[in-house]
């Protein structure tokens, strides 16, 4: 056995952890028998806690002394992607844990009860099972009794064949205009997977139609969304998994309206509205054309819909071939993380160093940071993806957790938080670990521009690992009393996914990559990752309080005091 400084065993690595992985998922099925076994109880779990001790203080620039080839193999690569994990303060004793957590943690029964459509959403009784999605047309999967994926194709041919009269003029709004404005109307998962995507593949789109997004109940929305383009050549996608959210539904009654009011005829409504939806009642009663309707399933989650019909606009924008791209990127993604070892696979390696830092060295926040103009909502996209699934405070069982769950996931692309918040990633007093995204070849080339944007991301990362000692800062010269000021303590931890570039293939490939690790994450939590409870409390109260606030006399307001004043205030300032 080759073991270097650092404990990683270099020629058997792959071995140890096939190992690792059966032998403890034996012994931790936690969803079968040993249920009542807390997370902090379980054995990696314990052996992590201390190993934390040893690891604490343990610097990346020692790390990388004594093993100066660690960033050539603490990598892994799958689909187009490529991790490099070798600046995160992990050894391989760390990794071995992880993996053992994972083991006993029963991720690989997790991952297949996913796969294979079992009841993983517990709490709303329904399988999470968006890899069916992005299933070839070969592949079997049973729910109910019925193969879900001829139903699946069904539609993706449905939405091709839309997307294409459209994209070639061949659908005319209600006055015979051709249509050249796309709204897309939803929220949450309805609108972050389109809006993101529509943004990171508008390199691949039609530049000669118009697409916006509504999401907001914020009028502002609407109304700037809709300034300066043509009610005639204009087509709405309202999409709602329910067909219930109040704020989709007030913002697609004010585009009905809209369109209206210059069209001046009902009839108008099923040339420029069509519905994404789970609830063909609701939508009919809308007034929009069951004909007009694609459909979802149940067990879509809405922040894992991207790739369902919920898609159309993306389709409609850059084509049925870029999408169907899009949707081999993510099976790709599903593949490898279905079946290469917790040690090689991109998605549990990520979820695993997630929890590493989230639950032993109690950091609580992740930064996404793209080094790609065209990602630039990548970071809203992961925060609901990320936050909804898993800001959960009980575990399957309805126990409070007794651990910390998902991170803060935020971020900005680069360079631009370069000359933001970096400061406070670099010299801060908070460990915020990064995950840093670029591509080798640019979509627009500009002089030497990409080499000038990899520049900052390679730079930032190898600062953030090594810093600069206070002695380094004096032998430049510094004066001692501004050296505290100059320097960098480094052994700030991040991941780099490298790609070789921005197509639809890629972004299926990247976003599957975090909703595995996200998955990765619940699994451990041993929490329902796919419902969103959390969401609930506020709606009622909304309903409620819009009523008190339209009411034509003065309500008796029975809030607590503050909401009860807040209320009176806005009531005398709001005008008519
Ligand atoms: O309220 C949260 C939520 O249910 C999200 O999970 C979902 O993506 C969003 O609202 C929109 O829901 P719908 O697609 O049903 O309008």
């Amino acid at each position: 056995m080759n073991r270097n400084f650092t404990g990683f065993d270099l020629t058997s690595h792959a071995d140890r952890s096939a190992n690792d992985e059966s032998t403890t998922d034996a012994a931790g099925m936690r969803s079968e028998g040993v249920a009542a076994m807390s997370l902090t109880e379980h054995p990696a779990w314990k052996a992590l806690e201390a190993h934390y001790h040893v690891i604490k203080d343990l610097h990346l620039r020692q790390l990388f002394a004594d093993d100066p080839k660690r960033g050539e193999y603490l990598t892994a690569e799958a689909a187009g992607i490529y991790l490099d994990y070798s600046k995160n303060r992990i050894t391989g004793e760390t990794l071995r844990l992880l993996v053992q957590l994972a083991g006993e943690c029963g991720l690989r029964k997790r991952i297949d009860a996913m796969f294979s459509g079992q009841q993983i959403n517990s709490t709303e009784q329904r399988a999470a099972l968006h890899t069916a999605l992005r299933a070839p047309e070969s592949e079997l999967i049973v729910v109910d009794g019925l193969n879900i994926v001829p139903a699946v194709h069904a539609v993706l041919n449905q939405m091709a064949a839309f997307a294409d009269q459209l994209r070639s003029g061949q659908w005319q709004g209600y006055t015979g205009k051709r249509i050249r404005n796309i709204i897309n109307i939803g929220i949450g998962g309805s609108d972050l997977g389109p809006v993101m995507a529509y943004e990171a593949l508008r390199h691949y789109s039609l530049r000669d139609m118009v697409f916006r997004f509504i999401s907001n109940v914020d009028g502002t929305d609407f109304k700037e969304a809709t300034t300066g383009i043509d009610p005639e050549e204009t087509l709405f996608i309202v999409c709602s998994k329910t067909f219930t959210t109040t704020e989709t539904l007030a913002n697609a009654h004010a585009a009905r309206q809209w369109t209206l009011d210059k069209l001046n005829d009902v009839r108008a409504v099923r040339k420029h509205f069509v519905a994404v939806s789970t609830n063909v009642k609701e939508v009919s009663n809308f007034g929009i054309d069951p004909a007009n309707m694609f459909g979802f399933w149940d067990w879509v989650g809405g922040r894992y819909s991207m790739d369902s019909a919920i898609g159309l606009s993306t389709m409609i924008a850059i084509g049925s071939e870029n999408f169907r791209a899009m949707l081999a990127g993510f099976h790709a993604m599903d593949q490898h993380f279905r079946t290469a070892p917790f040690d090689k696979n991109l998605p549990v390696l990520m979820g695993l160093l997630a929890i590493w830092y989230n639950n032993f060295f109690h950091s609580q926040t992740i930064a996404v940071l793209p080094y790609d103009q065209y990602l630039k909502r990548f970071p809203a996209y992961l925060q609901q993806l990320t936050m909804e699934s898993n800001g959960k405070h009980v575990t399957l069982d309805g126990s409070r957790v007794n651990y910390q769950t998902s991170p803060i996931i935020w971020g900005e692309p680069g360079t631009n938080g370069q000359h933001s918040f970096y400061q406070l990633i670099h010299q801060g007093t908070r460990l915020i670990p990064c995950d840093f995204i670029g591509f080798c070849q640019t979509l627009n080339p500009l002089d030497n521009h990409h080499n000038l944007l990899m520049a900052n991301l390679f730079a930032q990362t190898e600062a953030l690992a090594f810093g600069k000692t206070m002695d380094e800062v004096k032998a430049e010269g510094t004066p001692d009393w501004l050296c505290p000021h100059r320097s960098f303590e480094g052994n700030r931890p991040t991941n780099t996914i490298l790609a070789e570039r921005l197509t639809p293939h890629t972004l299926g490939t990247l976003v599957a990559l975090y909703e595995h690790s996200v998955f990765t994450q619940g699994a451990i939590w041993n929490i329902d990752s796919f419902d969103q409870w959390g969401v609930e409390l506020g709606k009622a109260l909304a309903q409620r309080i819009v009523q008190e606030l339209e009411s034509p006399s003065e309500p008796l307001l029975t809030h607590d005091s503050s909401t009860n004043a807040l209320m009176r205030r806005y009531g005398k300032l709001k005008g008519a």
